[in-house]
């Protein structure tokens, strides 16, 4: 019985020659990024995000805002003509769970940051249409009258700090006085304001 009827023929062989087909090319493609110190240490310029910033990417979670928003530009030249310098590994470092996504209901947010004002976000995110008239982007006005959770915050930069992000002692201390009193609607504006800039005006 020749290699090909085998395979074909018995369901059993099959398993097994696909699952080693999958373990080599995880071995070729995935294994050698573990020790590449392009994808696990920071691009320059990326730093970690602060307190507010961190409270701000938990509600760009909890929103879903993800479900129509993807953080990935490809590296085409269609992508970086349209947002800039294509995504690197570097530049996710920090993000526990990476954003990248791959729907785009809306355009990608990789590096929105800068883009637009604090107050055109302001806007947008109360009522996208008062910016943009043929937007399908649902309204989030509850952000403006939610303030932030900052019991909760030092717990969650701690856990960060346990997966690699280098927050100090003092960093975590201060974490509840930087997010004291700012609305749900600062920290996610904080959040989309610093997406991106490291790579900003690379071309
Ligand atoms: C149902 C899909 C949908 C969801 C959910 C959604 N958006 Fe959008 N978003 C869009 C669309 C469509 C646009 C393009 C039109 C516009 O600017 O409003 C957009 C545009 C944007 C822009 C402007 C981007 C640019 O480069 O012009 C930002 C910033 C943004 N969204 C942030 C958010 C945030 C933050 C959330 C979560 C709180 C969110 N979006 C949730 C669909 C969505």
């Amino acid at each position: 019985m020749s290699l090909q009827k085998l395979v074909e023929e018995k369901v059993g062989y099959l398993i097994v020659f696909t699952l080693l087909v999958i373990s080599v090319g995880l071995l070729i493609e995935v294994v050698p990024l573990f020790g590449q110190k392009s994808v696990t240490e920071p691009a320059p310029g990326v730093k970690p995000y602060t307190a507010l910033q961190v409270a701000g990417r938990d509600i760009y979670i909890r929103e879903g805002c993800y479900n129509c928003h993807s953080q990935m530009i490809r590296p085409f030249r269609a992508e970086t003509e349209r947002y800039g310098h294509y995504s690197v590994g570097g530049e996710s470092v920090y993000d526990h769970p990476f954003q990248w996504g791959s729907k785009r209901t809306g355009p990608d947010l990789a590096r929105v940051g800068g883009r637009y004002s604090d107050e055109w976000h302001r806007i947008h995110l109360l009522n996208p249409r008062d910016v943009v008239p043929e937007s399908n982007m649902p309204a989030f006005p509850w952000l403006a009258r939610n303030t932030v959770d900052g019991a909760t915050i030092q717990k969650h930069m701690t856990a960060l700090r346990t997966v690699g992000v280098p927050y100090t002692d003092e960093e975590i201390a201060n974490a509840p006085k930087d997010v004291d009193g700012k609305s749900e609607l600062e920290a996610v504006i904080a959040y989309l304001q610093g997406l991106g800039l490291a790579l900003k005006n690379v071309r």
